[in-house]
């Protein structure tokens, strides 16, 4: 199973619900892989940081990037963050992707598949793989929406964030679903909330029932919590005397699991 967390915009919460959605799952046995295709490389900052608690030195290489161009084994790039829980991670050449896919010698297809077909013999080895990539039409992003089956689309509940949804459901459909015969499907709306201002909240909430339909929307919201803010800089941590762990973990654990119902359910 291939999923990412999408939206075309930034700051959107997709790199914290991605680490934080893939570590709940490998809390609960599920065999987890992230694949960071984002050259910011936030997503393997954030997992390097969670892995040197243990004080483990890492260096990135070979990247994902480099794995890819060298038709190389992308396992081979594997970095374990913890039982159940994989990292393929990312360097700043990942914005040479692009470019270089591009000027293969290849049919269009195989140039927004290019991704797709590396990632295939990993699907077998774990239950989750989630793919990570900046908020740009790009065909870096063309290659990763072209892998996944299920795209969880994050919904800010801002005015701006509702219509970034919409224009990215209809550019799926347009150039990936229509042009390329892409087997993605969404998953849901994933609202994530802005603590106190729950007017607003409801309102955006409103509309996006009206506009997707409420079937197609999370149970389970994520709202704004200062503790994923912090896991920036100290990596994700679960400590038992932390109220503040426990509650983040939870969130997310609620979110996971109503993933995974969704995915039973339309299978
Ligand atoms: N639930 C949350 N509560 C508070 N801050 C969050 C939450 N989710 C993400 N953030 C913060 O918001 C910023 C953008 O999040 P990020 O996951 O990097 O977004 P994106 O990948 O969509 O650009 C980061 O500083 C992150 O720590
Ligand atoms: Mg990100």
């Amino acid at each position: 199973m291939i999923i990412s967390c999408a939206n075309e915009k930034g700051g959107t919460g997709k790199t914290s619900t991605t680490a934080m959605l893939a570590w709940e799952l490998a809390e609960m046995n599920y065999k987890t892989l992230v694949i960071d295709c984002d050259p910011q490389a936030n997503l393997t900052d954030l997992m390097i940081k969670t892995k040197s608690q243990e004080n483990t030195d890492i260096t990135i290489d070979p990247s994902l990037f480099a794995l890819l161009i060298h038709e190389r084994n992308l396992s081979e790039g594997i970095i374990q963050i913890k039982k159940n829980l994989d990292i393929i991670p990312a360097a700043a050449d990942m914005n040479l992707f692009s470019r270089w896919v591009d000027k293969q010698n290849i049919s269009e297809k195989d140039k927004v598949s290019f991704l797709s077909n590396a990632v295939k013999p990993l699907k077998d080895k774990y239950d989750f793989i989630f793919l990570d990539v900046s908020p740009t039409m790009s065909l870096t992003n063309d290659n990763v929406f072209m892998a996944c089956d299920w795209l969880i689309i994050m919904l800010q509940t801002q005015q701006r964030a509702l219509l970034g949804a919409n224009s990215f459901i209809d550019y799926l459909q347009t150039n990936l679903i229509d042009e390329f015969d892409a087997h993605v499907d969404i998953l849901g709306i994933l609202p994530v909330l802005t603590k106190g201002q729950s007017i607003i909240d409801n309102a955006i909430l409103d509309n996006a029932t009206n506009d997707f339909g409420k079937e197609n929307i999370f149970e389970s919201y994520i709202m704004a919590m200062e503790r994923v803010k912090r896991y920036d800089m100290t990596g994700i941590t679960e400590s038992d005397r932390s109220i503040w762990d426990k509650t983040t973990h939870k969130a997310y654990r609620n979110v996971a699991i109503e993933m995974i119902e969704r995915i039973n359910h339309n299978e």
